[in-house]
């Protein structure tokens, strides 16, 4: 946005901040993480009904992620119509075979091969919903000017980890999709080009004999570092 002053935001008092005693912190993260780590990425889905209010508060917690400048670079599209999903399903399906058959390098199949996943995707339209997060290259101010966005990558996989995580917390299970190229999803969702799919988020209820691959988690050590001095 160019020769403007953006008004500088009232500052209030941190109401919103909770200090717990140390016991209390390590008991609230131990729930968190026991939580948390029974998170699984799930393919098969039940085509249960969630009730919308559900998805809408795991949408208001994504909402509070942090981002660059606080430009909130996002739109989530909540799809739940049938016709839509079928389209979105075959649109899928098209770039999937064409990444499985000849775009994917023999590397990317090979890391793929011990999950098991290949071109057909059926749960794009048995899952009651399916979420499509776009970021928002730049936003537009009331009077049409263009408002360049600050790390909007970053700060979309932000929303969306909060969002999973919500999910997670609802009891609902939901399958990070990134059918590559994904341009179809601004079409089909009637999206502007300003904004890239980021994620399709298939969301719902497990199927009763859903099964995951037996994955491993690095433990922490093989993960961090710590600078002590
Ligand atoms: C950015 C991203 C893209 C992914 N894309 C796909 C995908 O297109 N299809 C798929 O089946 N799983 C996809 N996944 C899921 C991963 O395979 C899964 O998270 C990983 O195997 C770990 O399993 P977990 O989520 O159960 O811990 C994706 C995950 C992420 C974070």
């Amino acid at each position: 946005m160019e020769g403007s002053t953006l008004k500088k935001y009232p500052f209030k008092p941190l109401s919103t901040y909770r200090e717990y005693p140390i016991g209390e912190m390590r008991a609230r993260l131990e729930e968190f993480y026991e939580s948390v780590n029974r998170r699984r990425t799930v393919r098969e889905f039940s085509g249960r009904v969630v009730p919308r209010d559900i998805i809408e508060n795991a949408l208001r917690a994504a909402g509070t992620a942090p981002s660059g400048a606080n430009l909130q670079p996002w739109h989530f599209v909540v799809v739940s119509g049938a016709e839509t999903k079928k389209r979105i399903r075959e649109a899928a399906e098209v770039e999937e075979r064409e990444f499985y058959e000849h775009r994917a390098t023999p590397e990317w199949l090979a890391a793929l091969e011990p999950l098991g996943t290949d071109s057909n995707k059926p749960f794009l339209e048995t899952a009651p919903y399916l979420i499509a997060v776009f970021l928002q290259k730049y936003g537009r101010l009331p009077d049409g000017r263009k408002v360049k966005h600050y790390y909007p990558v970053e700060s979309t996989g932000l929303a969306s980890g909060l969002l999973i995580t919500a999910l997670h917390q609802a009891g609902l299970v939901c399958l990070t999709h990134t059918p590559s190229p994904m341009r179809f999803l601004n079409e089909l969702l009637d999206r502007p080009l300003s904004e890239r799919p980021f994620l399709l988020l298939v969301t719902g209820y497990p199927a009763d004999d859903a099964k995951v691959p037996d994955i491993e988690r690095k433990p922490l050590e093989e993960f961090t570092s710590f600078v002590e001095d």
